[in-house]
């Protein structure tokens, strides 16, 4: 299988219903080749899908349904148009103290509600700093990514966690070792499975730095935040993958 780039940008709690303007100029712009999504936040979800780019959601409880005041399950998420939910990202494990286990346990509801899971992973600066990085990612791919995933269930993002919102990003040998480790892994563990799993590179990737980080062998398109709010710049993005 050809590994199709994606673009996938992650608004987390930003956006009001003038935001679905954006959407509609970024399904307007949209080129050929990449495949987009945006995972606004769940209030807009409803009316961003079905105006021509797919749509997220950025969390979901594992269990389909229950006594969670607040929480919304994956079902609700698929019911309201999403057909992917971002799991993991370092704001969730940082702000709700979400571990490997969760993140684990949330993927197998993602695919129970027949949507696709972008897990995320990535080291601390410290841990960057003292060397681990390429342990920790292993680690956290390990015990984050249920047995048996796919690359038609599963995404990974690999978002070093101070590159995010920073305007810092790794050197292109760095992204490119991370991801090529990754890619290794995914196929020891899972077979040809693990080489259609498409792997994302995200923190601070803008329209600047998107054709270098793109053309990373193992870099498979980007999971974009501050730049993914404006159709212009995220376009710019999409373009940078269809020429990649
Ligand atoms: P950023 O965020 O592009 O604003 O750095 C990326 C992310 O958190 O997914």
């Amino acid at each position: 299988m050809v590994r199709r780039m994606l673009i996938a940008g992650n608004w987390k709690m930003n956006g009001l219903k003038t935001a679905l303007d954006e959407i509609d100029a970024m399904a307007a712009g949209a080129p050929a080749g990449p495949e987009l999504l945006i995972c606004p936040p769940a209030t807009l979800i409803t009316a961003a899908s079905g105006r021509g780019i797919g749509i997220g959601g950025q969390d979901c409880h594992p269990d389909a349904n229950g006594a969670h005041t607040g929480d919304l399950s994956a079902p609700m998420l698929a019911d309201a148009g999403a057909e992917a939910v971002i799991i993991g990202h370092s704001e969730r494990r940082a702000d709700h103290g979400e571990t490997d286990a969760d993140v684990a346990s949330k993927t197998l509801a993602v695919w129970e509600a027949g949507l696709v899971a972008i897990i995320c992973v990535g080291e601390t600066e410290a841990e960057r700093d003292s060397g681990d990085a390429l342990a920790v990612v292993a680690r956290q791919i390990e015990t984050s990514v249920p047995a048996n995933a796919t690359g038609d269930d599963t995404v990974i993002a690999y978002e070093p966690v101070w590159a995010i919102g920073t305007g810092r990003t790794p050197s292109i040998e760095d992204v490119a070792e991370i991801h090529d480790a990754i890619r290794a892994q995914l196929a020891d563990r899972f077979d040809a499975d693990g080489s259609d799993i498409r792997i994302l590179y995200g923190g601070s990737m803008k329209p600047a730095n998107a054709a270098d980080l793109l053309a990373v062998e193992n870099v498979d398109g980007g999971l974009i935040g501050g730049a993914s709010l404006k159709a212009a710049d995220f376009l710019a993005i999409a373009k940078a993958a269809a020429a990649a």
